[in-house]
């Protein structure tokens, strides 16, 4: 075999709900998770030592050392199976990215879990997918979701994964690139900073502040509750596959934060909803803007309409859920 070429989603949070910062800098969540079809591949082949080469969208600004997600999850990998007799020698790591870089798409992460895939499969390590999960969260916090994509609920840092039901319902979205980046880290910070202003100026009642996911807006007296919860309608309406229902409970607890740094965000949120969106948020930690159309022709209208309004750099339409990273044959 000369190489293996594995396929990984981007994700989408359809909620997510930020508790505040833990011991360890990171932030406990309750997150939906949602694959969708905007892909990256990833090739691993033999090789003297380990190397990475990118190409496509946004290419030069993925790290080319051993910083790069993929390479750390090939290393992370290595060591687990070293003990068990299996051979794992370098490996040069190809990928062709389609998914844009630091845009709240968890393009790295998508591509650590396709070199995982692509090696666990070239190195015919045995690992079951519970153990190739458990390696992937060592990796990132959205690693091990690229890995099993559909739809599923995240908690802890994000890692600990319980699949949704998986209607048969395909729900069509349009995707609003930005011309930028955002820091994931930055991100995070920010709605640090921005609760703890909010708590001061409320003479430090409520735990966390912030932007009320819906649940919480009209609650009395704007507390929040100390703990972050799954919100309920949400995954009542992504059972129902009535996208209309789904598309008012949409929530993310970092929107706040990144149109703080983003402001421009603002104007492409408000224009896809006028442009008859039934629902918007941004992307994780952004700048990506997402909006839920009501099937695939909508799409494509709110997808050209979006351009014509110079509201953002590019559109991409997807759907989802789509599967988690897989290998799609040998590479030729
Ligand atoms: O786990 P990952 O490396 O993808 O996280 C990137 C950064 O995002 C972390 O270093 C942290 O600053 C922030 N983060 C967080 N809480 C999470 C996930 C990520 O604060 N649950």
């Amino acid at each position: 075999m000369t190489g293996v070429t594995a396929r990984v989603p981007a994700k989408l949070n359809l909620q997510l709900a930020v508790g505040p910062p833990r011991a360890d800098g990171y932030h406990d969540l309750v997150t939906v998770f949602h694959a969708v079809s905007l892909f990256d591949q990833v090739t691993v082949e033999p090789a003297g030592r380990d190397g990475v080469t990118v190409t496509g969208e946004g290419a030069n600004r993925v790290p080319a050392g051993q910083d790069n997600l993929a390479l750390r999850a090939v290393s992370a990998l290595r060591a687990a199976v070293r003990d068990r007799g299996a051979g794992p020698g370098g490996v040069h790591v190809t990928i062709a990215k389609r998914i844009p870089v630091a845009a709240g798409l968890a393009g790295g992460s998508a591509d650590a879990a396709a070199a995982l895939v692509a090696c666990n499969e070239l190195w015919a390590t045995g690992l079951t997918q519970q153990q190739l999960s458990g390696i992937a969260a060592t990796v990132g916090s959205d690693v091990a979701f690229a890995l099993l994509g559909g739809t599923a609920v995240g908690r802890g840092r994000g890692e600990r994964l319980t699949p949704a039901l998986a209607p048969a319902t395909q729900y069509h979205w349009v995707l609003a690139f930005a011309d930028g980046q955002l820091s994931t880290p930055a991100v995070y910070a920010a709605l640090d900073r921005l609760r703890a202003a909010q708590q001061g100026a409320q003479g430090g009642r409520g735990a966390l502040g912030g932007k009320a996911s819906p649940q919480e807006q009209g609650g009395s007296g704007g507390d929040r509750p100390p703990e972050v919860t799954l919100d309920a309608a949400l995954m009542s309406a992504l059972r129902s596959g009535d996208a209309s229902r789904v598309g008012p409970r949409l929530s993310n607890d970092l929107q706040p934060a990144a149109v703080s740094l983003f402001p421009a965000l603002r104007k492409t949120l408000t224009a896809g909803l006028e442009l008859g969106a039934l629902g918007a948020l941004v992307a994780g930690s952004g700048p990506t803007c997402v909006f839920l159309a009501a099937n695939a022709e909508r799409a494509l209208e709110l997808a050209v309409s979006l351009s014509g309004a110079g509201v953002c750099r590019s559109v991409a339409r997807v759907s989802g859920p789509a599967p988690g990273a897989a290998v799609v044959g040998p590479d030729r």
